[in-house]
């Protein structure tokens, strides 16, 4: 386990020494990573708007809902950026409400799941809808611009 640490670190640190890490002025690992899941839920919603139109591509619409339920699920473990922008005593309380909205982003994730399974179509076009709301709820609340 340690000679496993010691290697990554090394090579983390290594990479960063060479020149191909982060530059010291950029952000901590987790707000980018929560930016590219982000971007990958983001894919995953154009393509189904046009993928739930037709009964005929259930396969890859359930594909994409449940590529969008592990972004979100990472998602949810993640900081958003403008946590460190608070004052600590507001930060715990921020990052539940996070992950609170999370929870029921996921939800309504799960819905079209089921919807799509039952053959549903009428209900597949509602849960998709509250899904696309949570986009401008969430950023509103919780990211650093609010037309992110
Ligand atoms: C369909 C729903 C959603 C879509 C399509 C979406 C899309 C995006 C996109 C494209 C970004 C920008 C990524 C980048 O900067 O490269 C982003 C950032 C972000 N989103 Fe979402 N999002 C959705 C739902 C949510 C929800 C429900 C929340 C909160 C509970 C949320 C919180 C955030 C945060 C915190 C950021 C980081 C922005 C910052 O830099 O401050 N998003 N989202």
């Amino acid at each position: 386990m340690k000679t496993t640490a010691l290697f990554l670190s090394l090579l983390l640190g290594g990479s960063t020494l060479l020149g191909l890490g982060m530059p010291q002025d950029q952000e901590p690992l987790g707000e980018d990573e929560l930016r590219e899941h982000m971007e990958s839920i983001e894919d995953a919603v154009k393509r189904l708007r046009r993928s739930l139109r037709d009964p005929a591509n259930l396969a890859e619409s359930l594909e994409l809902v449940a590529r969008m339920q592990s972004d979100a699920l990472v998602c949810k473990g993640l900081v958003p950026p403008l946590a460190d922008t608070l004052p600590e005593a507001e930060r715990a309380a921020f990052c539940a409400a996070f992950r609170r909205m999370m929870v029921d982003f996921l939800g309504a994730q799960l819905e079209l799941e089921a919807a799509l399974l039952d053959g549903d179509a009428e209900k597949a076009d509602a849960a998709f809808a509250r899904v696309r709301d949570f986009e401008d709820t969430g950023h509103e609340r919780f990211t650093l611009e609010e037309d992110e």
